[in-house]
């Protein structure tokens, strides 16, 4: 067993790219449980999912694909090939939110040519940049590579980046993001992942923290815990227009869509999310995803209206992430857990 932990191992080095994944709220939901030297599963916690807003888990499968194709890339980055076999059996059966599921099994192999891949360096850089942005759009070249990439998948990336469209969907996402807010359940969830200061960033070393949403920790504890006062006439508004605030700048709004119906897509988002997100990191851009307009039904049915997206195809081409991209300043590192706590060793 000594064995098994021992730093030098392959498991020990992709585990330190696997924890970057990123996770909706930076909940990390997933860890990697070593079985020996060629195999492990990815396993999820269910006390870490989000089953009030997501109980079929549409955005954990997909995060599952991240952290799977995170774990890939990163076994190419020391010439081994990874096979990947997911088990999609359904995440809170029986409203069980307590025993952690393996949702795929590992294993390496040692391929007969070095296979060529994204950096996994880009793992480490890459980051959510909710600050304003430049004012500049994503430059062709990039949207291109971003285009190739999704449709290597078999998805579609595509943008706009005229002001009309861009402000329409801005305002869209403001809407479905305070309708969240508004709903009681929904909030209570968020609020689990809030971290208002550096103390509980400290103490958790998961979740969103006031300094990476870059507002003010006690105006945020406020806002979540004296609901009531900040949807009040007028300070509503107010607090709209300080949210606007951060969403100056933007050049380029996009859009990812595809099969998304069950959790066999569901990954495969993923996986696309992800490789699209490292692939704009080479290129020195961020992207914001507005989670909230995908979430919510109704925002994301009008945003297909508004944009004139075909029809869906009973889940054959969804529009499965919305989201904003471009260049700003670097925006703040969010906490992970430990190495020790994400590798599992042993059974
Ligand atoms: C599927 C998915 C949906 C996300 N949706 C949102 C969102 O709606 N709003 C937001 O600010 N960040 C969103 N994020 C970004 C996460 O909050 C972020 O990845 C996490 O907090 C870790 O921070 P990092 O990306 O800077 O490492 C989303 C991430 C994923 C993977």
């Amino acid at each position: 067993m000594l064995d098994l932990i021992h730093p030098m191992t392959h498991w020990q080095a992709i585990g330190r790219y696997a924890r970057w994944a990123p996770s909706p709220h930076n909940t990390q939901p997933f860890r990697l449980r070593v079985v020996d030297r060629e195999r492990a599963e990815i396993v999820f916690l269910p006390r870490r999912g989000l089953w009030i807003g997501d109980p079929l888990g549409r955005f954990t499968w997909l995060t599952a694909g991240i952290f799977a194709e995170i774990c890939s890339i990163a076994a190419h980055g020391r010439g081994l090939e990874l096979e990947t076999s997911f088990e999609h059996v359904p995440m809170y059966r029986n409203g069980d939110f307590e025993t952690p599921q393996t949702v795929a099994r590992l294993h390496l192999t040692t391929p007969t040519a070095p296979v060529v891949d994204l950096d996994a360096d880009l793992v480490l850089k890459r980051r959510t940049s909710r600050l304003p942005y430049d004012g500049s759009s994503c430059p062709q070249e990039i949207l291109r590579d971003l285009e190739d990439e999704a449709a290597r998948h078999g998805h579609k990336f595509e943008t706009r980046s005229d002001g009309a469209a861009i402000g329409w969907v801005v305002e869209l996402n403001k809407q479905a993001l305070f309708n969240d807010l508004d709903d009681d359940a929904l909030r209570t969830e968020l609020v689990k992942w809030l971290r208002f200061d550096a103390r509980e960033e400290d103490l958790l070393k998961d979740g969103l923290s006031a300094r990476c949403l870059t507002f003010n920790g006690t105006l945020l504890r406020s806002f979540f815990l004296q609901h009531r006062f900040w949807t009040l006439p007028g300070v509503r508004d107010l607090v709209r227009a300080v949210y606007g605030q951060t969403m100056k700048g933007i050049g380029t709004i996009g859009w990812l869509r595809g099969p998304y119906a069950d959790s066999e897509d569901w990954v495969i988002a993923g996986r696309t999310m992800i490789r699209l997100w490292l692939t704009l990191t080479r290129h020195g851009y961020y992207w914001h995803p507005y989670g909230s307009v995908i979430t919510s039904e109704n925002a994301r049915l009008n945003m297909i209206d508004y944009l004139g997206l075909p029809g869906e195809a009973n889940g054959e081409d969804s529009v499965w992430l919305l989201l904003r991209l471009g260049r700003s300043s670097e925006p703040p590192q969010s906490r992970r857990a430990p190495i020790e706590d994400v590798l599992l060793c042993g059974s």
